[in-house]
């Protein structure tokens, strides 16, 4: 653990997003902005974290004792700007008995990019220099709505100009301030208290620390971060979701490094906490969410959602959509087949085209290829349901399980009336509903006898297209009689 104390600031409206959801709690990559930074702050090894909640606070606050139960929570009762803010959190953290002794890094819950090192760089940095203060800053084509690094004649950082403070040759510097400060502890104690809100906004405006610290005669500096991608805030719709392209790109790049096959990284989602092994690969269309793991040389995709999946070695999933399934190692899925939660299809075996399958259980081995639906049944190793299989595993008040074993062979268009249990080698014919168990080994059929009636549709259909087709019919079969 570092000498190293944070504060993110998570209080304010982030009313651009226009959004129920508390704008810090919007996800980039499956993880939460907010996330994101403490993932990123982690790095730095703080001896504490402090989180200013206040709007909406009830959702920040149920989402940090899930990821960080151990933050120190300070309430910010009024958004009045991020110098408020972090006074609202000294003085949580004096009433913690927390006095910082090392740097405080003050860092914002809505820049999702940040890396962790560049914050390690960023506090060495700070530390070297003296500094009472440290702005991690960008610099960008477009610096449009940030807060500006402005720089004296012979280069030294005089303050930060809020944009709607800033004269026009201000507005025209492309040094931005990232919203990552560093600050020296008994600097920060001093000047919070010290910076008022008579501007625009009317906002106690933590940046305006740097101008003070100037005036006092302290020594204040830039360290611009080297990939400007991570000083991304992100206030509406359009910055999340390009922060989430940002953040895929790498997660795709990491991943390729690492030996998988993206074909097309532009149209392939993969979330934070995915693994993938090498020689896995992804084709386009293919959007692996949550604790998804693709092994070696499985093929995933085009077109697949797979959401909290494990994928087996050498497995080939095309056009699926999954939810907390099993495909074991060289097993087939699809085109077109939707597996549900508690679905586990073992080595070898195949969910084909139009299959929805449901807690239940594919052996290995086993194929249920054509049209089906198999719901909380276990279907034995090499068995081969027939196309059109229906499991009717619901009486309309409960769920009943289906059992069929190994190696059995059933017949198209049939139901399994749940519960139901189909024994080792058995066989069911063509459209049957079997309704009581078959003992292993046994043939079960329902259908009756089929009736043929003779000329029926003469009879009763005379003068169709029907009853012309099956008179050319016989009289053609006559005709043949005769040669
Ligand atoms: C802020 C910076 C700006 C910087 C930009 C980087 C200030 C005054 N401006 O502007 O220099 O370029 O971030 O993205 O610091 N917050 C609170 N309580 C408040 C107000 C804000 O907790 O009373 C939190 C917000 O939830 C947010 C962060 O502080 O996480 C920044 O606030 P926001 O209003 O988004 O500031 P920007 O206008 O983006
Ligand atoms: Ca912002």
């Amino acid at each position: 653990m570092s000498d190293v104390t944070v504060i993110v600031l998570a209080a304010g409206g982030g009313t651009r997003m226009r959004s129920k959801t508390m704008k810090m709690l919007h996800r980039v990559s499956g993880r939460s902005m907010l996330g994101h930074v403490l993932a990123a702050v982690d790095v730095c090894e703080p001896s504490r974290v402090v989180a200013v909640v206040g709007h909406q606070r009830e959702q920040v606050e149920t989402h940090l004792a899930e990821i960080r139960p151990e933050a120190l929570l300070a309430v910010q009762e009024t958004q009045e700007g991020t110098g408020h803010a972090v006074r609202v959190a000294l003085e949580a953290m004096a009433a913690a008995d927390h006095r910082p002794t090392g740097p405080v890094l003050v860092a914002l819950g809505d820049t999702p990019l940040l890396r962790g090192r560049s914050l390690t760089t960023f506090l060495d940095r700070h530390r070297a220099s003296g500094q009472a203060v440290s702005i991690l800053s960008g610099l960008l084509d477009d610096p449009s709505g940030y807060g500006r690094v402005v720089r004296a004649e012979d280069g030294t950082v005089e303050a930060i100009v809020e944009e709607k403070e800033a004269t026009p040759e201000q507005r025209a510097v492309r040094e931005i301030n990232s919203g990552i400060l560093a600050f020296d502890p008994d600097f920060l104690l001093d000047v919070v208290p010290r910076i008022g809100n008579d501007n625009v906004k009317g906002e106690y405006y933590l940046t305006d620390a740097i101008a003070l610290a100037r005036a006092a005669g302290h020594q204040v500096g830039a360290h611009p971060v080297e990939d400007p991608d991570e000083t991304q805030g992100v206030n509406d719709r359009a910055q999340l979701a390009a922060a989430g392209r940002v953040m895929n790109a790498r997660i795709l790049d990491e991943w390729m490094r690492r030996g998988v096959t993206v074909m097309d990284p532009a149209t392939t989602w993969v979330e934070d906490d995915v693994v993938l092994e090498a020689d896995a690969t992804l084709l386009p269309g293919v959007q692996l969410l949550g604790a998804t793991h693709v092994a070696e040389d499985a093929v995933v995709g085009p077109d697949c959602t797979l959401e909290d999946c494990e994928v087996g070695a050498g497995a080939r999933v095309v056009r699926t959509h999954a939810q907390l399934a099993v495909v074991g190692p060289r097993a087939q899925v699809g085109p077109f087949a939707y597996l549900r939660p508690g679905s586990t299809i073992a080595e070898g075996g195949k969910v084909g085209t139009f299959v929805e399958t449901k807690n239940s259980t594919i052996g290995a081995g086993a194929k249920v290829p054509h049209l089906s639906y198999v719901g909380d049944a276990d279907i034995g190793e090499g068995t081969n349901l027939g196309a059109g299989t229906i499991v009717a595993n619901y009486d309309g008040v409960a769920k009943h399980r289906t059992v069929v074993g190994a190696h059995a062979r059933t017949g198209s268009n049939n139901t399994f009336v749940a519960p139901v249990t189909i024994g080792d080698g058995a066989g069911t014919g063509a459209g049957t509903t079997v309704r009581d168990d078959v003992p292993p080994g046994a043939l079960a059929v329902s259908a009756g006898p089929q009736r043929t009636i003779e000329g029926w549709v003469e009879r009763r259909r005379p003068g169709t297209a029907q009853a012309r087709a099956a008179q050319e019919a016989t009289r053609d079969a006559g005709a043949d009689d005769t040669d």
